[in-house]
């Protein structure tokens, strides 16, 4: 495989933030998720308070495939007040040092020479793109990082990092129950200017809240599941899938199965009308 898998492994709840997932668990999990067909891995160096990469890398080296098969995303960016990191109040920085810091200790935890893509985390009011620029420029030139891109940015904003240096991504939040980035000109200026997407949050509130829209949407989905002979998770991937600008799911489970089920989303068309019907019983509103 030479490209990143269309859906994504987010790595946020493996370690301290959710699953505590033990290290040979975490070989058992890289090495079924690889083996379900997906080979990209989406890291932030604050997951777990700063520790997941860590148990995360230490997994990896221990598992059996080779590097040049996986492609790894992380972020930096956010200083967040944790254990790790006794702050004051939690902040963003994208002063020149501590880009090149974050990235180094992702390296160094991940046990690898290269990041397949680093994001800014999320937009600052005090970020100076000169100084993102001269990071970035090093690191791609020490080969620490292949991509670049960001994350939760609005077009705006990347209008101005764009005026310095060429994004590659934006991984925002996109899901069926959350389409904003459909509508505020997001997923728009992407794919203007070329910006592949990744969208977080891609089952959105479904499987987390009990509300009106969810409970719509359940008649919805379970009405199309017989239709297209397929599950409710795998629906709301393949409403994201069915966009055209070739949104990536970064999904969170850790769940093998459900792993597995929701590679099956990539093969689902869904009719026209029918993403027009989940997407206005969703709004509960008609488009214009
Ligand atoms: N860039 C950013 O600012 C940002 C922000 C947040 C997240 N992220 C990235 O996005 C990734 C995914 O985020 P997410 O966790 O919100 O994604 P998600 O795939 O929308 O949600 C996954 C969560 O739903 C649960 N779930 C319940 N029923 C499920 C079902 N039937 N099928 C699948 N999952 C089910 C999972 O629990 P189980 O694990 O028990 O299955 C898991 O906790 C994160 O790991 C992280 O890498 C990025």
């Amino acid at each position: 495989m030479t490209r990143l898998s269309k859906l994504i492994s987010g790595t946020m709840t493996w370690g301290e933030w959710g699953k505590n997932l033990s290290s040979s668990q975490m070989i058992s999990l890289i090495e079924q998720v690889y083996d379900a067909g997906i080979n990209t891995f989406d890291h932030a160096d604050i997951y777990g308070g700063y520790t997941t990469e860590e148990t995360f890398g230490n997994a990896f080296k221990n598992c059996g495939i080779k590097r040049e098969n996986l492609f790894f995303i992380s972020k930096c960016g956010i200083q967040y007040k944790c254990e790790k990191r006794p702050l004051k109040v939690k902040h963003y920085d994208y002063r020149k040092e501590y880009i090149i810091e974050s990235v180094e200790n992702s390296l160094r935890f991940l046990h690898t020479d290269y990041l397949d893509v680093i994001l800014l985390h999320r937009p600052s009011p005090l970020m100076d793109i000169d100084e993102i620029l001269e990071a970035i420029t090093l690191l791609s030139k020490q080969g620490k990082i292949k991509h670049f891109g960001v994350s939760n940015f609005t077009p705006v904003q990347m209008e101005l990092i764009q005026k310095e240096i060429p994004i590659e991504w934006n991984q925002m939040e996109c899901s069926l129950t959350n389409s904003e980035a459909m509508f505020d000109g997001t997923l728009d200026k992407m794919q203007a200017s070329n910006i592949q997407a990744m969208a977080w949050n891609p089952l959105g509130s479904y499987f987390k809240e009990s509300n009106e829209q969810n409970t719509r949407l359940k008649k919805a989905l379970s009405e199309l599941c017989e239709k297209y002979k397929t599950s409710e998770n795998n629906l709301l991937i393949a409403w994201l899938l069915n966009h055209p600008s070739n949104i990536h799911p970064v999904i969170g489970t850790t769940q093998i199965d459900r792993i597995k089920e929701l590679q099956k989303s990539v093969a689902i068309n869904l009719s026209l009308e029918d993403w027009f019907y989940l997407l206005e019983i969703s709004r509960g509103h008609k488009v214009a």
